[in-house]
């Protein structure tokens, strides 16, 4: 292992969403998700959670002591807007002073406002396959620049659309529970068209009220490597239409707002245009693909790559993938790059430092190249509600116990937060997090 540093003026911290830490909400699609048995796999719900909505200001604390710049957060539209078009002011003045206290610590906020949970009462109206979503997610976003955007300069519309779609509405496996690509891809034509008017509806607002700050508005982007499980040439073509159907034609037409096949025939219906400021990326593996005959899935099945290291899901550990997402996306999209997730299951933390270390040396790596990767957000803060997994799927710098909701803080969380604090690893750092310093 050699050391490595960082730009000077890298920023660093760490991600959440709001049902995932927050506990306490029950109107919520999510919460709703986790009544049925089976749906998740430990039994959990989110209503638990980290309780961050209590313990926020210990949260901070423990940010501001493993010297985060960066802090990547959610805001819980069902708290926001308990009913349609009425707004909770209590819910919006909680925010105020979370993000009021991050600023204080010197912690610059990044605020998602759709993280794969949506208000009951949208989820009844037929959530994203609607079209009324559109406008409703349009005007409750108008509503928090009004509260928030003096404060935030900094959005992320829409955490992962893809994975959002293809687990909600493709797998049946998160809510609304949908098999069908149809579906799948109204719902897609919806979020496109959301994602748009906001970006364009936070701009004007914090321009128009003259907020301070440069305002950057982006989307978070699940991003996978696909590789084909070997040379044959069968196998290369669903490696091509999967990360076709369920990466590019996203970044597309959220980014450029251009319909492409099979969204429309290449129109740009709310006319052409560069959608976002920084290109979000949330990174944390690779697939192999083979041919397969299954529609839903796009005729590839997927596997993980023989003798691969893998995390506490099965998922591959595979660090140059950042590297090869990074220089293909931004060749095409010409922006700067914020890591808006990466992170590791690890629930003996016998891996996140390593798979810290060799991520951000992959980053370096880039930024040595010219490609201009500003920021990185590991995911997560502290364990949380992981979705399907529930609380059993460890992200966490700092491990908790959901019974107590103590917190404690990893020995990988430690060695995050001194690289936060230098920008450098060192071989001293090596030596010290690391047993075998080969
Ligand atoms: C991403 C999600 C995030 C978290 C991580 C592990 O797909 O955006 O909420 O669950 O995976």
């Amino acid at each position: 292992m050699e050391s490595f540093e960082l730009p000077k003026n890298f920023l660093m911290g760490s991600a959440t969403s709001a049902t995932q830490i927050e506990g306490g909400d029950q109107n919520n699609s999510w919460y709703r998700w986790c009544q049925s048995p089976g749906h998740i796999h430990d039994g959990s719900d989110c209503s638990r959670g980290a309780d961050h909505w209590n313990r926020y200001p210990e949260d901070i604390q423990i940010m501001k002591e493993l010297h985060h710049d960066v802090y990547r957060m959610g805001l819980e539209w069902s708290r926001i807007e308990p009913e349609s078009g009425r707004y909770d002011e209590t819910a919006i003045r909680h925010y105020r002073d979370e993000i009021t206290l991050l600023l204080r610590n010197n912690i610059k906020p990044l605020v998602t406002l759709h993280h794969f949970s949506n208000p009951l009462w949208l989820e009844d109206r037929g959530g994203w396959e609607n079209p009324d979503t559109v406008a409703s997610f349009v005007r409750f976003t108008r509503y928090v620049l009004n509260e928030l955007g003096d404060l935030v300069s900094e959005w992320i519309t829409i955490n992962e659309p893809n994975v959002f779609l293809i687990y909600g509405y493709a797998r049946g496996a998160w809510p609304p529970g949908k098999t069908n690509l149809l579906s799948m891809f109204k719902a897609l034509r919806n979020l496109t068209l959301a994602h748009i008017q906001c970006y364009r509806e936070i701009h004007r607002i914090r321009a128009e009220r003259r907020f301070s700050g440069p305002t950057m508005v982006g989307l978070a982007h699940h991003l996978r490597i696909f590789d084909p499980e070997d040379d044959k040439f069968l196998n290369k073509i669903p490696a091509k239409l999967i990360q076709y159907l369920s990466q590019d034609l996203f970044l597309e037409s959220m980014g450029f707002g251009r319909y492409g096949f099979p969204l429309g025939l290449g129109g740009y219906p709310l006319g052409r245009g560069k959608y976002y400021d920084f290109l979000g990326i949330n990174y944390y593996s690779r697939d192999m693909v083979r041919l397969a005959f299954e529609p839903a899935n796009m005729f590839g099945s997927l596997t993980v790559k023989k003798a691969a290291p893998v995390n506490d899901l099965g998922w591959e550990i595979y660090p140059e993938g950042l590297y090869r997402l990074c220089r293909k996306y931004f060749a095409k999209y010409q922006a700067p790059i914020y890591i808006t997730e990466n992170g590791v299951c690890d629930e003996g933390d016998t891996m996140r430092s390593r798979f810290i270390y060799d991520h951000l040396q992959q980053i370096a790596r880039l930024n040595r190249e010219g490609i201009p990767v500003e920021r990185y957000y590991h995911w997560s803060l502290i364990d949380n509600f992981e979705w399907t997994e529930g609380e059993s799927g460890r992200f966490g710098l700092v491990a908790n116990d959901f019974e107590t909701q103590q917190r404690t803080l990893r020995k990988s969380g430690e060695f995050y937060g001194e690289i936060c604090e230098k920008k450098i690893v060192t071989r001293e750092m090596i030596k010290k997090y690391f047993t075998v310093a080969t």
